[in-house]
């Protein structure tokens, strides 16, 4: 359904008047596939380029090269009633949702929204499809006339992920949903999502900086470091036999790894996204890291069926 192609995006940074133009590398290189039906799980620190790359996805960030193939179709290379058309098809669930809602507008209203957008709906259409919304993601008819102050934080996540639905988009987004609401409610948001990709039939890109909930949800897992895609393959693949070390140092950091491997420490800060050094970028903290790391940029290869890694030296048996 959707396959990222070597997509690029970077920002220009300018230091000073007189410095020389350089750019952050926000998303270097990724290619993904995701197949229809399938909840693909994005790992990665902080900054690593998560958010950008989901923004690309869905038609919000220009890739500053490479593509965004979606139903098979270069998503920047359309026309403008085709892109608005595909765009249509991909939605987004924040990580925020109190600042994904208009504060001014009553819930119903925020959730049929996007139908008005699109046009073709009357008014009591929208108000049905607006209940039907409110109770398919566990809240109730009468919520319709509440503002999203009313709302506790987990209730916000339903009334944005009901928005999200609304126009049956095929793909959804979600960029860190779960990441800001307490434990419980935490647990109760990921079986509502667990339960609609399954009643839907949806394709989920599902980005999270915690290991766990990814494991949980995720088909397949990507992991990213410093704008780079380091690993990917099936979940538990990727869980049980790590190929990078650097997927194998974020895991011990959350997980009791029981193998016989030794541990993988990561030494260091990660490098400024600017001055992302030649050769791996994780060569800075790596524990193993040789001299052809130091100097060749290692490409995402299948060491294993399924399982890619960008490594000179993987975890193999
Ligand atoms: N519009 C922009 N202009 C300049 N730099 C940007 C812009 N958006 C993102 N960046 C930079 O790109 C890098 C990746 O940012 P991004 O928000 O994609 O990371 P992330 O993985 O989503 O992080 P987090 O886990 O904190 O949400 C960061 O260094 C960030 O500062
Ligand atoms: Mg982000």
């Amino acid at each position: 359904m959707l396959k990222l192609q070597d997509l690029e995006v970077s920002f220009p940074v300018r230091a000073g008047l007189f410095s020389k133009r350089r750019c952050i590398r926000a998303v270097r290189q990724v290619s993904l596939s995701i197949p229809r039906g399938q909840i693909v799980g994005l790992v990665g620190e902080s900054g690593c380029g998560k958010s950008t790359l989901a923004r690309a996805v869905i038609g919000m960030q220009k890739p500053t090269s490479g593509q965004v193939l979606f139903e098979g179709e270069d998503l920047y290379a359309l026309p403008p009633a085709q892109f608005k058309t595909a765009r249509q098809g991909m939605q987004m669930v924040f990580q925020d949702p109190f600042s994904a809602l208009n504060p001014r507008f009553e819930v119903g209203r925020t959730i049929a929204e996007p139908m008005q957008i699109r046009g073709g709906y009357s008014k009591t259409e929208m108000e049905e499809r607006a209940v039907e919304l409110l109770l398919k993601v566990g809240l109730n008819e009468s919520d319709k006339n509440r503002h999203p102050s009313d709302f506790s934080g987990g209730q916000r996540q339903r009334i944005g992920i009901a928005r999200a639905i609304a126009l049956n988009p095929q793909l959804l987004v979600l960029d860190e949903p779960v990441s800001a609401l307490d434990v419980s409610v935490h647990a109760q948001i990921m079986n509502l999502l667990m339960d609609l990709h399954e009643e839907l039939g949806l394709t989920y890109l599902f980005i999270s900086h915690n290991l766990a909930d990814v494991k949980d949800i995720s088909h397949q897992v990507g992991v990213m470091y410093l704008g780079s895609l380091m690993e990917r393959g099936q979940t538990a693949s990727v869980f049980e036999q790590p190929l990078h070390p650097y997927t194998r140092s974020l895991l011990a950091a959350v997980l009791s790894l029981d193998d016989q491997r030794p541990p993988v420490i990561t030494k260091g800060d990660i490098p400024s996204p600017i001055e992302v050094p030649l050769g791996c970028p994780f060569a800075s903290r790596c524990p193993q890291t040789k001299p052809r790391c130091l100097q060749e940029q290692p490409q995402l290869l299948e060491w294993q069926p399924g399982h890619f890694a960008a490594c000179h030296f993987p975890l193999v048996n």
